[in-house]
């Protein structure tokens, strides 16, 4: 549970409101899909790495396994190494069990719909013995020849692969008889401006882009989609919803994982490319955009667009001023002694790469003028928290205030998105008994509460929509070069100041970011201070 204001802890704990879930609505046995799917061929290329094993197969497996593939399919796996079909999927029966159950009899027919074509990414000829190997087994297994092309890929290989999809013909849905293509894309999509809209041209050369299907797996969450339900199903919030009752709105993406493996990417990104320009502008979008006129994919991505347009492009002095970047000394977490960053394996020792950053954003709209929104993200920070925290304006005149001063805690309202997926809002009320005091009460939703369906993973999720054409939960190529225009010149000035090195604080893995975040915070919650979260 979130400790709200701290003379009013110990009573909040005690008095947690729960809310109750009307089973109005939720179905036991929810469908995974409402319509129909159409056949299709998967084919993933970067099949023998780590995301394909992690996320992708085990993804594709649960789906099956619950009935949300269309009746015919196939997996095609390719990349660089030779494998014949039964090595893939040997290596896919190896991967799926760390990640969920396996049943033998379902893997059976799950297994025989593998299969395994070798690519050299640079090689067009490699590209054409892909397309004739794919023509021949859909002919074999009577499919219509819907593909979608998942490239699990790294970055540097997106170009070339893009190319010759379309050199060999793979990517032309015109010139096909039957059937769509589509083409699946993971960030990062460039790593500024410049880059985003060279990587846009060349998808755009051989896709159109309702072929293509950008992934942010934030989106895919069923607690980030839940923030439209929440805003525009319900009457009471929206008209809250704006500068007259909010007095800032914080969103937080905290990890306690270190960089891990990833030096060689990590390095180069930062926290501002890995997780500002994707995640967070989405968590951002989705608590600020204005409602669409219909919950259609279209009309949604041009709502957050619109937003996009209106943030408030920061000036040098402010890029200073309202943005704090911090990196991760060593520390514990889970009673474990972490290295620093630069004490990790292949970062070098004085690197400058922030690992945390904290900013705070304005839109220029009627909604949203005056009210800050702080956005942090981090590294090695106390715990595993993402959240969405709408702190409300204090009643504008206390009729309380002779008889308890002139505070009175603000409303709260928390949409937790990982690891508690629940809403919670804090409100004021009497203390029992004789004397007039107030406490803090909090109402508590638990997300899963009261619902026994099936709930999706991330990439069960993104995998359902590509094969049902859905683009609600994926960039616009807009959408993606308006965030960037944003965050480019704040990566520009912090990455060449003539200061940089005194403008990176350092803080403590396992404490929630440097002292001076909290400063940009101010007394906003006392939780992200720079203190270890007890
Ligand atoms: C990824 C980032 O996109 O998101 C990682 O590249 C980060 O650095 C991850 O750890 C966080 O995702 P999640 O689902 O663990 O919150």
């Amino acid at each position: 549970m979130i400790k709200d204001d701290e003379q009013h802890d110990a009573i909040q704990e005690a008095v947690l409101a729960k809310c109750s879930v009307q089973d109005g609505g939720i179905s036991g046995t929810a469908r995974l899909v409402d319509k129909e799917q159409d056949p299709c061929t998967i084919v993933i290329f970067g099949a023998s790495g780590d995301l394909t094993q992690r996320k992708l197969v085990p993804a594709l497996y649960r789906l099956y396994s619950e009935g949300g593939l269309p009746d015919s399919f196939l997996v095609v796996g390719t990349s660089r190494t030779e494998m014949g079909n039964d090595g893939f999927r040997d290596k896919m029966k190896k991967a799926i069990p760390l990640y969920c159950d396996l049943d033998r009899a379902m893997w059976k027919d799950f297994a025989s719909r593998l299969y395994y074509h070798p690519v050299d990414y640079h090689e067009v000829s490699a590209f054409m013995s892909l397309r004739d190997f794919l023509e021949h087994i859909e002919e074999q297994n009577h499919l219509m020849g819907n593909r979608i092309y998942n490239l699990a890929i790294p970055p540097s290989l997106y170009k070339t692969t893009i190319q010759n999809l379309g050199q060999s013909g793979l990517s032309d849905q015109k010139k096909r008889k039957h059937g769509w293509i589509r083409v699946v894309i993971e960030k990062p999509f460039g790593r500024d401006l410049e880059t985003a809209i060279d990587l846009n041209n060349t998808l755009r050369k051989n896709f159109d882009e309702h072929q293509i299907f950008r992934i942010d797996h934030y989106l895919a969450r069923e607690t980030v989609q839940s923030v439209l339900m929440f805003r525009f199903a319900n009457s009471i919030f929206e008209p809250l919803w704006n500068r007259n009752y909010i007095s800032n709105i914080s969103i937080i993406a905290a990890e306690s994982l270190g960089v891990e493996h990833r030096a060689g990417y990590y390095e180069e990104a930062g926290v501002l490319r890995d997780m500002f320009q994707n995640h967070m502008m989405q968590l951002f979008a989705m608590t600020a955009m204005e409602p669409p006129s219909l919950f259609e994919a279209e009309r949604v991505r041009d709502e957050k667009v619109r937003l996009f347009r209106s943030l408030r492009p920061f000036t040098s002095v402010d890029q200073g001023e309202d943005v704090i970047l911090g990196q991760y000394d060593g520390g514990i977490i889970e009673g474990t002694e972490v290295p620093a960053y630069r004490d990790e394996p292949g970062i070098n020792p004085e690197s400058l790469t922030p690992t945390f950053a904290t900013m705070k954003v304005f839109v220029d709209s009627w909604r949203w003028q005056g009210v800050p929104f702080y956005l942090t993200s981090g590294k090695r920070m106390a715990r595993k928290l993402t959240e969405i925290i709408i702190n409300f304006k204090e009643v504008p005149h206390s009729v309380f205030r002779t008889v308890l001063g002139e505070h009175i805690s603000t409303n709260r309202l928390i949409m937790g998105i990982q690891p508690d997926e629940r809403i919670t809002l804090t409100f004021q009320t009497k203390n029992p008994g004789a004397r007039i005091s107030l406490r803090s009460v909090t109402m508590d939703f638990n997300y899963l509460q009261n619902y026994k369906g099936p709930v999706l993973d991330a990439y069960e999720k993104v995998l359902l929509d590509v094969i049902g054409g859905d683009h609600m939960l994926f960039w616009r190529q807009d959408g993606i070069e308006l965030t960037w225009a944003f965050l480019t010149p704040i990566l520009e000035f912090c990455e060449t100041c003539s200061d940089r090195s005194d403008r990176l604080f350092f803080y403590k893995s396992g404490t929630w970011g440097p002292e001076p975040a909290g400063d940009i915070m101010k007394s906003h919650d006392h939780k992200f201070q720079g203190k270890t979260d007890s």
